[in-house]
């Protein structure tokens, strides 16, 4: 049965914004440039958009089917479209684990950008000597206290949100925050495009490199596309249970996957642009890109055009808060649907406490810039351990499991009604997406995976 009112998105489009809003975050905008600044340019990009056609689209419309057949949180959509397999509801339980972990280390670097943007808006980067942004970054992110209080405030902010309801709190959130993204995304790009030695940045962005193309960069690459259209951790299931009877799902899919696309490509056509302009910086600087390589430019790029630094630092910092925030909504609520609908517990008594079980871990991860940088698991910091965890474990992990769960448990007769609306839409496209799923996409996850890790 559909749901009701404010259990369920009002509109289409404001359906396709929430969807949008899990999907584009700091995955588009600090880590793709992280990856493609590592790893080779343009021939990462080529990859990485092979795998959001071949394996992100078709999984994530599969979610898209799972959760709006289903109706409920992830753990009953399995048990309900297995045709009550229990089994497969305890299957279930394992997106909503990397859920939780994905946010508990994604507030982190989400906190970062909340501080950032207070320190932009405070003009608390002008004047800096190129290496007091690195260490600027390094006394920050090591503090035991500041990083864990912006912890702290993104994810109650987040938590509120998801408190407020699927309408009136997801719903109205990405139609607010998703709009002012775009905006401050296309202003930003024509900022950057205008800089001294842009078209060395574009240059980057479009040559391709692929003598640093490997095994590894592969499973990078098919990482970052699942980790940028958040598939393999279900909450684009649990968004599509709030979804009408009547969305096109494989257009919905298409739309959330060009806009995420976009969003990333634009992120680096406002990054590398930028870092360009300043001679000698690099743009392999990893991860602290845009928190130590990023200000500096800012700061410098525009000479004596001093307001504008600061605009561009301001909308930077803030359309990376938003787009965090997007995504940490979609991964809260897929952790609070799951205990609402399997304890009938309050949303915001299970918001809170979900929150506060992310702050613990999300604590750790961030004191592992500090004072547990000592702590190593497999060879790694705690941050980093979930980072790989999460982009090269578990959401393909995840991934392959919905592709499993879709083409070989799922009847498949029930697959086409949801994907072809009762047969009246996508009836040509569907026989191709069921042969991705069933045989292309599993087949595929699995050798990169292996052939990632060194072991084919
Ligand atoms: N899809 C989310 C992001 O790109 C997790 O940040």
């Amino acid at each position: 049965m559909e749901r009701k009112g404010s259990s369920m998105f009002a509109t289409k489009i404001g359906a396709i914004l929430a969807a949008a809003g899990s999907a584009v975050g700091l995955g588009n905008i600090w880590r793709f440039p992280t990856e493609t600044g590592t790893n080779g340019g343009a021939a990462f990009i080529l990859i990485y958009v092979l795998f959001m056609i071949l394996f992100g689209v078709p999984i994530m419309v599969t979610e898209f089917a799972v959760g709006r057949y289903g109706n409920k949180d992830v753990t009953h959509s399995f048990l309900t479209m297995s045709d009550g397999k229990k089994w497969w509801k305890y299957m279930g339980l394992m997106p909503v684990v990397a859920g939780f972990l994905v946010l508990s280390y994604y507030a982190v670097v989400a906190g970062w950008t909340l501080y950032y943007a207070v320190v932009a808006a405070l003009d608390g980067f002008s004047g800096k000597e190129p290496h007091e942004y690195s260490e600027f970054f390094s006394s920050f992110a090591s503090d035991e206290v500041k990083p864990i209080v912006w912890l702290v405030v993104v994810v109650m902010f987040t938590a509120a949100i998801v408190a407020l309801g699927v309408r009136r709190g997801i719903e109205r959130g990405a139609r607010i925050m998703m709009p002012l993204l775009f905006v401050f995304i296309v202003v930003l790009v024509v900022c950057s495009m205008t800089l001294p030695g842009a078209s060395q940045g574009v240059d980057f962005l479009l040559r391709p490199d692929f003598s640093k193309v490997n095994g590894a960069t592969v499973l990078s690459a098919m990482g970052q596309a699942f980790f940028s259209l958040s598939v393999g951790i279900c909450c684009l299931c649990t968004y599509a249970c709030y979804f009408r009877k009547d969305v096109n799902l494989i257009h919905d899919g298409l739309s959330v996957a060009i806009i995420d696309t976009l969003v990333a490509l634009m992120a680096g056509f406002i990054i590398f642009p930028a870092v360009y302009s300043i001679p000698g910086l690099s743009p392999d600087a990893g991860p602290s890109l845009v928190f130590v390589t990023l200000p500096n430019v800012f700061q410098h790029a525009f000479g004596d055009v001093v307001w504008l630094s600061y605009i561009f630092s301001v909308l930077f910092y803030l359309l990376l808060v938003m787009a965090a925030l997007t995504s940490s909504i979609s991964m809260l609520e897929m952790i609070v649907a799951f205990f609402h609908e399997e304890y009938r517990a309050s949303r915001p008594l299970v918001a809170v406490l979900s929150s506060v079980a992310c702050i613990c871990l999300g604590a750790l991860c961030s004191l592992s810039f500090g004072s547990l940088s000592d702590v190593t698991l497999f060879g790694m910091t705690i941050f980093d351990f979930c980072d790989f965890l999460v982009a090269k474990l578990l959401m393909p992990a995840g991934s392959l499991l919905i592709c499993v769960f879709a083409g070989w448990v799922v009847k498949r007769d029930n697959m086409y009604a949801e994907l072809t609306n009762g047969g009246v839409v996508n009836r040509y496209v569907f026989p191709v997406y069921y042969a991705i799923i069933r045989y292309v996409a599993p087949i595929g996850i699995l050798l990169i995976f292996f052939n990632g890790l060194g072991l084919v």
